[in-house]
């Protein structure tokens, strides 16, 4: 966009014909933006390793020897309903790292990941999660998924509100944060706008067996896809310091109190129950001081 615009301004004087051509391609580009990913993402990294297509509906990020790539959207969010479709590197995705997260900025910052961890062909993928609050994580857990995640899209979702904070697949719960600032002291994110990314890259030192099994770049380039961004989310102006919640028409945001009914407690104690992986708040050896405080609390953390 920025390279046309400026050879605009370059053939202005020069031909009227041309300055249409261009012009018509500009507005085609603009009518093409609408509700899709030229029109809420950037791509900040990797070159030409991330690339938008199907006219703004598919995105897809590319990993290779030299670099991996990444996006950002272009709001500030603070709460939200976030629901991307993502399809993981198929095949022998070993070492690699595929995330999609909230964080804001600053070393108190506040972050929800979603980070998938690849694996050998056949072999199941991990689906990592973590939280951190005022600048403090440690507060990982992993799943394995029920289907596998490189032959179709799923839905991964995040809600945010003040409540808690809900981890989706498929509309099914996985995990949930609670907000027990008032019980616990626990910082509950609150109060900082957060922007949405996504990415991949090489972690063969961890991501896979623990690090045992590392990136086979014969099998480079390695590409994720993602479909139908979604936010329903407050956003965060940063020159007035405002969220477009803040105004009265916004108050049918029925996310923003959203709480888990029945249903979904059983499909979360479901999941938890039979595709656990890890859950820090059962890792006593690594907290023998006792276990962090919102533990207690999130019963079925
Ligand atoms: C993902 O969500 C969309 C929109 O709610 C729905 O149409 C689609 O069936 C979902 N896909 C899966 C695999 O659940
Ligand atoms: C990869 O597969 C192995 C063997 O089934 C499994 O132990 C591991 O949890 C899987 N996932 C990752 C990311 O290592
Ligand atoms: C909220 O939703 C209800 C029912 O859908 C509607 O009647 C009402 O006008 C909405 N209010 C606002 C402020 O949008």
């Amino acid at each position: 966009m920025v390279f046309l615009l400026s050879t605009t301004t370059f053939f202005t004087c020069r031909s009227p014909s041309i300055m249409l051509l261009v012009y018509l391609l500009l507005s085609y580009l603009i009518a093409s933006a609408t509700g899709n990913f030229y029109q809420d993402i950037d791509i900040t990294w990797g070159d030409d390793r991330a690339r938008i297509l199907n006219k703004g509906d598919l995105l897809t990020l590319s990993l290779d020897k030299a670099s991996g790539s990444g996006f950002q959207s272009k709001n500030q969010y603070l709460f939200g309903l976030f629901n991307m479709q993502i399809k993981l590197v198929p095949g022998n995705s070993a070492g690699t790292v595929t995330t999609y997260y909230l964080s804001s900025q600053g070393s108190n910052h506040d972050e929800i990941d979603f980070e998938f961890l690849g694996n050998l062909s056949g072999d199941p993928y991990i689906v990592h999660t973590n939280i951190y609050t005022q600048g403090k994580g440690n507060r990982e857990q992993q799943f394995y998924l029920w289907f596998d995640p490189t032959r179709d899209f799923h839905n991964y979702t995040f809600l945010w509100n003040p409540l808690h904070i809900v981890f989706y697949v498929d509309g099914t719960p996985i995990r949930e944060f609670k907000n027990t600032e008032s019980s616990t002291g626990v910082p509950y994110p609150k109060n900082q706008p957060m922007t949405l990314y996504g990415s991949i890259w090489d972690a063969e030192d961890w991501a896979t067996r623990g690090g045992l099994v590392k990136t086979d770049w014969t099998h480079a380039p390695f590409t994720a896809s993602f479909e139908k961004y979604k936010a329903d989310a407050c956003v965060w102006s940063s020159s007035s310091s405002s969220s477009s919640c803040a105004s009265s028409s916004s108050k049918n945001n029925t996310w923003m109190s959203q709480e888990m009914d029945s249903t979904s407690q059983s499909r979360l104690k479901w999941v938890r129950k039979n595709y656990m992986v890890y859950n820090y708040c059962t890792d006593t050896k690594r907290f023998p001081q006792g276990l962090p405080p919102e533990c207690s609390i999130n019963s079925t953390a």
